[in-house]
């Protein structure tokens, strides 16, 4: 094979050497001004290949929402980028079932994945009443959410640097997840863990609550957007992750491609992987008996009120048909909902069925007594006495409040309050708290 000299591509001399390849040879046959017309040409061209490659390998990069391209890709991808994934085959379960023992240390780094319409709030809640307690530190957002639709960023953590070894504690407001980035935040003894909800029941509070926005807006009912959802629906347009595979979305996945059975599974298997506990809304109180028991917390801990509950009135009934429709339409959803109520079964039989129910039983009877003890009852949001209790309203839902009960002795007012404090004005409490502690 003769030596072939690349630079005589590009030569503006005329080929004089005689070691051609055979597509030289084939070039040969112009004159010296076409050669170099060619070469330009054939330069151009190249160029243009790789650009056109560099736009198909680069897509996505391109685009973050391109979240899976190929399912082993992605899962290598994953894990390389992610100090905290594990192998999908965890060996032991993650969270320890075993009874209370002493060496048993309350977790207090805590990551919660706040997703939307979930009973979500009630858990931020929660970890508000714990964090503050104990005067821990939360991660705070600049606004109320951390720059939600964006994917999260180290960089929206007021007072988060990389320089900086600020000890955060908690972090717990809205935001798209990313991993990698929460974790250059959070120690790495976190605990994550987030919330799921039926698709179904979700869809239905998220058209409620977004009524006026995006998808929604033209729609009459959630039936009538599910029967021609291309005629409302417009994948770049206005909010369209409140419409379709909102939880999907929040985890950090695209929640418009078409995803196969295998991409479905690996979705999954990611989230389990990230997340230490899977809560699910529509068994609320067994969730929080899982999550005491995994965070080593006592029940007083996750005592809580029923927060940012719409009035019933409000609620509508889907047909079987719509029902169905949802299934389909929130595919990654139903799939995350149906693979995480699963496993979460499995968690409560581990944990022990009779030792569950004794202890929802438990839970109830306290929330009965300090219910009863702290407040006058659920109230439509114009009947709210005290303004600083009022939740944020939106859409064509009603958000239900409360009002405490007159007379209490000032120990159990703060404690009720707290309870019942809506997640604007507690995280406003706590941050300004915050401020006053530095
Ligand atoms: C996925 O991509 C990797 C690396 O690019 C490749 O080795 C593998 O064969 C691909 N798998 C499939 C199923 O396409
Ligand atoms: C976790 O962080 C602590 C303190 O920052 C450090 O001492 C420890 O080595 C880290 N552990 C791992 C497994 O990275
Ligand atoms: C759904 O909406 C599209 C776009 O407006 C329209 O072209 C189509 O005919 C509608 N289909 C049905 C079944 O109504
Ligand atoms: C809605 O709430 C009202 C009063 O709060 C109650 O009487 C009624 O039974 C509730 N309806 C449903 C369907 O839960
Ligand atoms: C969730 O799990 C429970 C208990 O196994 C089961 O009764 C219920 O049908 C499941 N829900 C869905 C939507 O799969
Ligand atoms: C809590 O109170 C409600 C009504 O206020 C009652 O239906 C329920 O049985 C009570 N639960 C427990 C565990 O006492």
């Amino acid at each position: 094979m003769p030596g072939f000299q690349k630079e005589t591509l590009y030569t503006k001399e005329p080929v004089k050497t005689h070691t051609v390849t055979r597509t030289m040879i084939a070039v040969k046959i112009y004159s010296p001004q076409n050669w170099k017309y060619f070469c330009k040409i054939l330069v151009i061209m190249v160029m243009i290949g790789f650009i056109v490659q560099f736009w198909k390998v680069s897509e996505p990069f391109r685009c973050q929402e391109q979240i899976y391209r190929n399912t082993s890709e992605l899962w290598q991808e994953f894990l390389k980028n992610t100090m905290k994934a594990r192998p999908i085959d965890k060996g032991s379960s993650f969270w320890d079932t075993s009874p209370f023992i002493d060496s048993c240390k309350p977790k207090n780094h805590i990551f919660f994945l706040k997703t939307h319409k979930t009973a979500s709030s009630t858990v931020m809640n929660i970890l508000f009443r714990f964090g503050d307690s104990r005067n821990l530190a939360f991660a705070f957002p600049f606004q109320s959410q951390f720059s939600y639709p964006s994917f999260f960023s180290s960089k929206f953590v007021k007072g988060f640097t990389e320089q900086s070894n600020k000890e955060f504690h908690i972090m717990c407001h809205h935001m798209r997840f990313q991993l990698s980035e929460v974790e250059k935040v959070m120690p790495n003894d976190t605990f994550y863990f987030t919330i799921l909800r039926n698709p179904i029941s979700q869809m239905e509070s998220s058209f409620s609550y977004y009524r006026n926005t995006g998808a929604f807006q033209k729609a009459k009912s959630l039936d009538e957007f599910l029967k021609n959802t291309s005629m409302y629906y417009i994948i770049s347009k206005g909010r369209s992750y409140y419409a379709k595979n909102s939880m999907a979305f929040d985890l950090g996945f695209d929640h418009n491609t078409h995803t196969s059975a295998k991409q479905l599974k690996l979705v999954c298997h990611m989230v389990e992987s990230m997340f230490d506990l899977v809560l699910i809304s529509d068994y609320f109180d067994e969730s929080l008996v899982l999550l005491k028991n995994a965070l080593c917390w006592s029940l007083d801990d996750i005592l809580s009120i029923p927060l940012n509950s719409r009035s019933n009135t409000t609620k509508r009934s889907l047909s079987k048909d719509t029902q169905e429709k949802i299934k389909t339409w929130s595919q990654i959803d139903w799939h995350l909902y149906t693979y995480f109520n699963r496993s979460f079964w499995n968690q409560v039989e581990k944990y022990g069925r009779e030792r569950m129910e004794r202890d929802v039983e438990e839970l109830r009877r306290k929330r009965n007594e300090t219910a009863q003890a702290c407040l006058q009852g659920e109230v439509d949001p114009k009947h709210i006495r005290d303004k600083s209790l009022a939740p944020y309203q939106s859409g064509i839902a009603r958000i239900l409040g409360y009002n405490l009960k007159p007379g209490l002795k000032e120990i159990d007012k703060r404690l009720c309050q707290r309870l019942v404090t809506p997640e604007l004005q507690y995280s406003t409490l706590l941050h300004d708290k915050s401020k006053n502690a530095t």
